[in-house]
């Protein structure tokens, strides 16, 4: 699922909206949170929408798509919801009832009216006094329905819960997508970007939109926030760009191997950002030229057979993934990552494929497997340490 910025949100009447937002109230020591993740994976037919009844270039290419959960309570009693964590989006929503459509899944859905601390928006210029929402995601996934307050409980690793009663979430009535496909679907979305709806901006004062991350392909993956988010220690730095409330980085050039291929440097004003960093997507994306600058690179630098039925893709007949050559991605102010090849490089079969897709500018998870990745608001700086995820505090 590609979660990333060019996420469309329709906000009625947003003054009135925000009118009635109550100040979020939590009960917490200060200092940090940190939860475990669900890591999920599943399959990823990859196709565009142009083209794929005639030969579809990705249509027979199936990848395992990774995403990462987070569990969250929502309502008085509380009921546990698993939420895909999104860095490219804002609003926080689950699956609603009553149902006008909702996909399957995994728990049950969200009943607001067996919640005592359940309270719809109220927007007095809206015909039914609702504050309807409409969000749709890049890859088509949407949520309409409306805004409401209600309490939220994280369980944090520490044993302390971490309560935000009046957090503003959608409750989403109308709801469709990729995640119905999976085998055990999502209840929602939990977006981290920079708006003001964002779990992150709404956990109030102790927590200044500091977080971190540690996504592992195997073991228990980690999200941190406030002084357990600090990102210590033997680590690189690269500043973060607010871009339509998502978090862009600089991305200069990528190395592959000894081969520095020149420059991204396209998409937007080089001072603004030119990559969008997103925990939602599972595959980097490059912008066609750049990318295809990339992929002659790795042609250069790998001798085994191609896979001629991958199409766009570059695949190779091999199991073998030493064969390929490691990626240094070149972050701005000297943020040089020396990925794995498990970054950069997955097996489908017989054939590992280069895990980039061409088209649009996003920084993806795979990419980011095995490192502590750090946001910093107030700093506006993305730290990165390499580290063994599944390791992480015992
Ligand atoms: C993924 O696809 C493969 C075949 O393409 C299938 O055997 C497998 O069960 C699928 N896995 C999931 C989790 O859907
Ligand atoms: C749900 O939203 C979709 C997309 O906007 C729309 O086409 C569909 O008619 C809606 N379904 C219901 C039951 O309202």
């Amino acid at each position: 699922m590609s979660l990333v910025a060019t996420i469309i949100v329709l906000f009625f009447h947003i003054i009135t909206f925000f009118l009635f937002t109550t100040t979020t109230a939590s009960s917490s020591p200060l200092g940090g949170i940190t939860v475990d993740l669900i890591h999920r994976r599943s399959n990823f037919s990859f196709s565009r929408p142009s083209n794929t009844d005639d030969g579809s270039p990705y249509a027979n290419t199936v990848f395992d798509k990774f995403e990462y959960l987070m569990k969250l309570q929502i309502g008085t009693p509380p009921v546990e919801i698993e939420a895909i964590l999104d860095t490219g989006s804002d609003i926080i929503w689950t699956q609603c009832l009553p149902c006008l459509h909702c996909y399957d899944q995994t728990a049950p859905i969200f009943d607001p009216s067996k919640s005592s601390t359940y309270k719809e928006k109220q927007c007095v210029d809206q015909p039914d006094h609702t504050c309807p929402y409409e969000v749709v995601y890049a890859d088509e996934t949407y949520s309409k329905g409306t805004f409401a307050t209600e309490t939220i409980t994280i369980q944090s690793t520490s044993g302390k819960p971490f309560v935000m009663a009046g957090t503003t979430i959608g409750c989403g009535h109308n709801n469709s997508g990729t995640m119905q496909s999976m085998p055990q679907a999502a209840s929602g979305i939990v977006g981290l970007d920079w708006g003001s709806l964002s779990l992150i901006s709404q956990m109030g004062g102790n927590y200044p939109g500091l977080f971190s991350y540690c996504f592992s392909s195997k073991g228990t993956s980690k999200f941190n926030f406030g002084a357990n988010a600090v990102v210590a220690g033997d680590s690189v730095a690269t500043t973060m760009f607010r871009r339509d409330d998502s978090y862009y980085l600089n991305l200069d050039a990528i190395s592959v191997g000894n081969t520095r291929v020149e420059t991204l440097g396209t998409t937007f004003h080089s001072s603004e950002g030119n990559i969008v960093i997103d925990s939602g997507s599972t595959y980097t994306y490059l912008p066609d030229s750049y990318c295809n600058k990339v992929k002659d690179a790795v042609g250069n630098a790998v001798k085994a057979e191609r896979a001629t039925s991958s199409g766009e893709l570059l695949c190779y007949n091999t199991n073998d993934i030493n064969i390929f050559p490691v990626f240094t991605m070149h972050f701005s102010g000297g943020a040089d990552l020396a990925l794995d090849k498990y970054n950069m490089f997955v097996e489908n079969g017989n054939v590992y494929c280069l895990a980039i897709i061409c088209g649009d500018a996003i920084f993806g998870n795979r990419a980011q497997n095995n490192w502590l990745v750090g946001y910093d608001t107030s700093s506006q700086l993305v730290s990165f340490k390499s580290t063994d995820c599944s390791a992480l505090y015992g």
